[in-house]
């Protein structure tokens, strides 16, 4: 079969294990161990109707641009729905980098971007962080398409407005990627630089901070002139009449947002700290994760020996570091913020590995 090559040559990108085991504490993947608001699970039940179900869903997801729109502050029509912010980076890269342009991306950071460009036929840069991850040097001005997290997965750590702001100038008109899908864990947003910037385009999930992995609901947001063409690239439908009644409901309500993530934040100050008191090095977080190194010895036995004991953090593996960090390949341990009694758990089990 006439697989295009460029596919049949790639290893393809491997999420973090959802093993099936109700046993497991999982700590791999970012997700929000608190549920979701009730409110969710009422807008849900509600939707649940033979003749919702029978019918297509909003395309461009008015109802929930609305409330966005509303809750961000930000012009309804420039926000883009997607079936979580995966499909938005995908509809980014469909829209920008044509077959042989270049996709550029800090290093180390989020795997799926190096995909992307490997399924669109594109080449990609990778740029390394400074050593105290909070600039990036050499862009690649000519980048068809740049996607720079802020919060940085695996790390934590934020890049300022002055540096993303200098970024966006170096390589406008092509457009600059905020990937936000931490950033309701920190203390500041680029949405404060939209209007001053006009190739910035933000993107945001629900998957984390308003505990909706499974429902699948991203957003995009940006001038409305430029989603009008993102909306044309699009599935018609690739939002479902379930997950948008969900991420409205989510949206909507602030108050339980706002209860969740202080709890998030609360215990990842005290995991840092107790982290770090075992000995691990680790990054002051912005994000609902923390990154953990090790200088006296080597991460991944520990990850090992944590997922024999039924607890399942993410041992990530890069070719380089940031600048500073010894050449090669640079790894850690990439743990995620749970209920206080999932850290303690993990706690318990170090203390007895180490
Ligand atoms: C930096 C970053 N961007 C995007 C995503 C994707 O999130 P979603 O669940 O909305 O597809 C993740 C998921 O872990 C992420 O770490």
């Amino acid at each position: 079969m006439t697989v295009r090559s460029n596919i049949c040559a790639m290893a393809g990108y491997v999420p973090g294990e959802q093993l099936n085991d109700p046993d497991i504490t999982k700590l791999n993947t970012n997700e929000n161990p608190y549920p979701p608001s009730p409110r969710v699970f009422e807008a849900i039940r509600t939707a649940l109707t033979p003749n919702s179900l029978r019918k297509y869903p909003q395309p461009l997801g008015d109802t929930f641009r609305k409330t966005a729109g509303r809750v961000l502050n930000v012009d309804p029509d420039g926000i883009l729905i997607g079936n979580g912010s995966d499909d938005i980076l995908t509809i980014l890269t469909r829209t920008f980098v044509p077959e042989g342009g270049l996709i550029a991306s800090p290093i180390p950071s989020y795997i799926l971007y190096r995909s992307l460009a490997e399924i669109q036929g594109a080449q990609f840069l990778s740029v390394r962080f400074s050593a105290d991850w909070r600039t990036l040097d050499s862009w690649a001005a000519q980048a068809n398409l740049t996607f720079l997290p802020n919060p940085n997965s695996p790390s934590g750590t934020i890049v300022d407005p002055e540096t993303v702001t200098r970024l966006a100038k170096a390589l406008a008109p092509a457009p600059l990627v905020l990937d936000e899908a931490y950033a309701d864990f920190t203390s500041w947003s680029g949405l404060e630089l939209l209007s001053s910037t006009p190739n910035l385009i933000i993107t945001r999930t629900l998957s984390k901070s308003y505990s909706l992995a499974g429902i699948r609901f991203g957003f995009a947001i940006a001038a409305p002139e430029l989603v009008r063409e993102l909306a044309k690239v699009k599935d018609s439908y690739n939002c479902d009449v379930l997950s948008l009644a969900a991420a409205t409901a989510a949206v909507e309500d602030q108050d339980y947002f706002h209860e969740v993530r202080a709890k998030i934040i609360a215990t990842r100050v005290r995991m840092t700290q107790e982290l770090t008191e075992l000995g691990f090095d680790v990054l002051p977080s912005h994000a609902n994760f923390v990154w953990c190194r090790r200088s006296d010895r080597p991460v991944k036995p520990i990850y090992e020996e944590l997922k024999r004991r039924k607890i399942l953090v993410r041992y990530m593996n890069y070719a380089a570091g940031p600048l500073g960090a010894p050449e090669g390949a640079y790894d850690g341990l990439r743990i995620s913020v749970g209920t206080d009694a999932e850290i303690d758990t993990l706690l318990s089990a170090l203390k007895a590995i180490l």
